[in-house]
């Protein structure tokens, strides 16, 4: 599948601007791209119990689940220096729920990106075949 990246980064981006995110002011946004084409958004939502927070890759890979889709990418987006690096849980369900392959970019608005693959990602990871 060719994967249509302006477009899924102008998903993520929109998702930012939903972001929840009054403590950090950190806000950032996600967009999986689903094996049947869909798009699926994602952003941080704090609370004022921090550890409440939830991260916007794991809001997004929820939804495509919920949705009964497989996710194959994903896109970030941070309003930052340098492109965000996903935090580590959101490594592990990334590692859970993507094919090793499957490319994760991170971006700032003014475009400059990393690229990882899931695997990439988590070296040694535990997982499902650990069980
Ligand atoms: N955050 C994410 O949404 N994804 C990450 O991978 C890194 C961190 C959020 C959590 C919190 O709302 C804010 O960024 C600062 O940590």
């Amino acid at each position: 599948m060719s994967i249509d990246w302006k477009q899924l980064f102008a998903a993520a981006e929109t998702a930012r601007k939903r972001a929840y995110a009054p403590y950090s002011k950190f806000a950032v946004g996600a967009a999986v791209l689903a094996d049947d084409g869909t798009i699926h958004l994602g952003c941080n939502v704090e609370n004022a119990s921090y550890g409440l927070t939830l991260c916007a890759e794991r809001n997004a890979l929820a939804r495509v689940v919920v949705d009964g889709k497989k996710p194959v990418a994903l896109a970030i987006v941070v309003d930052s220096r340098r492109p965000t690096p996903p935090c580590g849980a959101c490594r592990q369900v990334i590692y859970e729920l993507l094919p090793p392959d499957a490319p994760v970019i991170t971006r700032t608005p003014r475009g400059k990106q990393t690229k990882y693959t899931a695997a990439k990602l988590l070296p040694d990871a535990f997982g499902p075949r650990d069980l």
